[in-house]
């Protein structure tokens, strides 16, 4: 019998998932299909609930429902706790769970890229919005040095940082997205990572000092659209260690895949597939 994997999310038909798992599943030849369904806000209970009387099993969750979800199901795992998100629900025995991969994706897309680790490192993070939670936590649990987020507004880097130290001895500095407050820490950061929407079809920041950061940095993106976004080629081309955003969807993705089926997901064909849906 064939199983049924989908996404919810509002909007959906952007979301590349579907043909990166159908990929996956039709590659490992397994008896599932992967479908987007486009479920408003209003509709999250309801369809949950006909999540579990027809079985379904599993789904990836995106923008809006990834905090909302966590009211309808039978709990989550740490991860999605101290991220306070779920991107992957699954069956544990007759319990429908919460996790979230985001976190762990990032790392595993950072090490395979470029073999680099947050561990022991200063790493700045702007934007304190639903993407940077799991940033955040993926920092804090691979133990960086500092940690230091910027958000344009202030309030809501307190709020995050405020979030984390529930979780995680090491503090999060905190301070306005600005060039001139930001360059005197510039000099000493390991891994520069934008998770705010600043590159999206484009759009760039004005005036990083990108010129101040030392030779070793790593800049990251979690924009994929572009996949060389602004902020990513001026690295490039002052020399800097770049990081695409496609590895991090690649990643959490594939590790949803391992939960839902139990099998080593092939990351060559999901990362072909991806590569295609982007063209
Ligand atoms: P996501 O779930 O993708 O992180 P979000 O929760 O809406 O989306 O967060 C968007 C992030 O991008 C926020 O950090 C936002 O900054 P504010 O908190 O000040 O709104 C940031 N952002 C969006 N547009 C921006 C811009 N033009 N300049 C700087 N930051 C921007």
């Amino acid at each position: 019998m064939i199983k049924i994997l989908g996404i919810i999310g509002d909007p959906i038909s952007h979301s590349l998932s579907p043909q990166m798992h159908t990929a996956a599943l039709r590659r490992l030849r397994l008896p599932y299909r992967y479908l987007p369904f486009h479920v408003k806000p209003a509709e999250l209970g309801r369809f949950i609930q006909m999540a579990r009387e027809c079985h379904l099993a599993g789904l990836n969750v995106t923008i809006p429902h990834k905090e909302k979800i966590i009211r309808y199901l039978d709990g989550i795992t740490d991860e999605a706790r101290r991220i306070g998100a779920v991107n992957t629900v699954f069956w544990k025995g007759k319990r429908l769970l919460g996790d979230n991969t985001d976190a762990r994706g990032y790392l595993h897309s950072l090490k395979e890229d470029l073999e680099f680790s947050p561990r022991r490192k200063t790493v700045l993070i702007l934007g304190a919005g639903g993407a940077a939670r799991a940033i955040v936590d993926a920092c804090l649990a691979t133990r960086v040095r500092r940690v230091i987020l910027a958000n344009r507004t202030l309030a809501r880097a307190k709020v995050l940082s405020h979030h984390a130290r529930q979780f995680w001895k090491t503090p999060i500095e905190i301070a306005p997205l600005k060039a001139g407050v930001l360059k005197n820490c510039f000099p000493d950061i390991d891994l520069l990572i934008n998770t705010t929407s600043v590159g999206l079809s484009g759009s760039r920041f004005h005036n990083l000092p990108l010129h101040l950061l030392p030779k070793k940095a790593v800049v990251s993106d979690l924009v994929y659209r572009p996949r060389m976004t602004p902020l990513l080629r001026e690295a490039r081309q002052r020399g800097f260690r770049v990081h695409e955003g496609l590895g991090m969807l690649l990643h959490q993705g594939a590790l949803s895949f391992q939960i839902w089926t139990g099998q080593r997901p092939p990351l060559k064909i999901m990362k072909t597939a991806l590569l295609d849906a982007l063209r």
